[in-house]
């Protein structure tokens, strides 16, 4: 596992370590109402992951992002016996179970679709898992200690709106962290777009850390996770709509996944 590569710590003003700047006087949960075309473009994500979830195609992609929790777990677990955590695009509720087995007493997850929560609900039976979306967090105020979100925040048609969710539901010192493949510098994953059938956020790094950064947070790290195993996976490339060729999965692997921890 190659951690770390590229570490860059953003600006710390005058803010303290996974400090952050959150509104505590407001303790009601506000609807924030969608926009015609995001509302559109969440039918589109939430009827893809639907379709996904009623086969096993779910949970191959839960396996396949082992490697992204795993080593995310190894980080936030410590000292997390009274710690409470949101997954953002829970998925298969996967990361909740790992999450629960790491020592998270109080898990809870979001996911836009009904199928997926579903199977999360059964999967993570202990879980506060809920139907939603990110951009209206149904959770009040300083709910949590740790928020997460793994190869989700990209599908969001609203990143903005989502982070400043983030920092409202977020308890005072809590901390956020994001992992996503598809990010505009990782140039082999720029076909993913066509593989779904719809547009997806392709941001770049600086751009989520300024989404962030505008969101209150003001300790923000960039990091990247590559997986060591890449020489192998190189040589199971076969063209897709994905990876139409294998130079594009070979940028793929060997940028990782970016990792933003604020
Ligand atoms: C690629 S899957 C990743 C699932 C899980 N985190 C994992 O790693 O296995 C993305 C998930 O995020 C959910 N999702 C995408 N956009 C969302 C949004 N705006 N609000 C809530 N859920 C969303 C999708 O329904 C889907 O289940």
């Amino acid at each position: 596992m190659q951690l770390g590569r590229g570490n860059v710590l953003y600006s710390a003003k005058k803010g303290f370590l996974w400090g952050r700047i959150t509104e505590i006087e407001s303790i009601t949960m506000r609807i924030y109402p969608l926009t015609a075309s995001s509302s559109a473009h969440l039918q589109k994500v939430s009827a893809l992951f639907d379709q996904w979830a009623s086969s096993d195609r779910a949970h191959k992609m839960a396996d396949g992002h082992s490697l992204l929790m795993e080593t995310l777990l190894t980080d936030i677990s410590i000292d997390c016996a009274a710690k409470s955590i949101l997954d953002l695009g829970c998925g298969t509720g996967k990361f909740l179970v790992l999450a629960a087995a790491a020592g998270f007493p109080k898990t809870a997850g979001i996911d836009a679709s009904v199928q997926m929560v579903r199977t999360a609900q059964q999967t993570a039976s202990s879980a506060d898992i809920r139907n939603g979306h990110f951009e209206s967090l149904p959770w009040a105020d300083q709910s949590f200690d740790q928020i997460t979100s793994i190869e989700a925040l990209y599908y969001c048609p609203d990143p903005a709106q989502a982070f400043r969710e983030i920092s409202r539901v977020l308890k005072l010192g809590g901390r956020f962290d994001l992992i996503i493949d598809f990010y505009a510098e990782s140039q082999g994953t720029a076909s993913w777009s066509q593989g779904l059938g719809f547009e997806i956020a392709r941001l770049s790094t600086l751009e989520w850390v300024a989404i962030a950064q505008s969101a209150g947070f003001q300790t923000i790290q960039s990091r990247r996770i590559v997986n060591p195993d890449r020489e192998n996976r190189l040589r199971e490339w076969a063209p897709s709509v994905w990876y139409p060729t294998a130079k594009s999965y070979e940028n793929y692997l060997s940028n990782g996944a970016f990792w933003l921890a604020a």
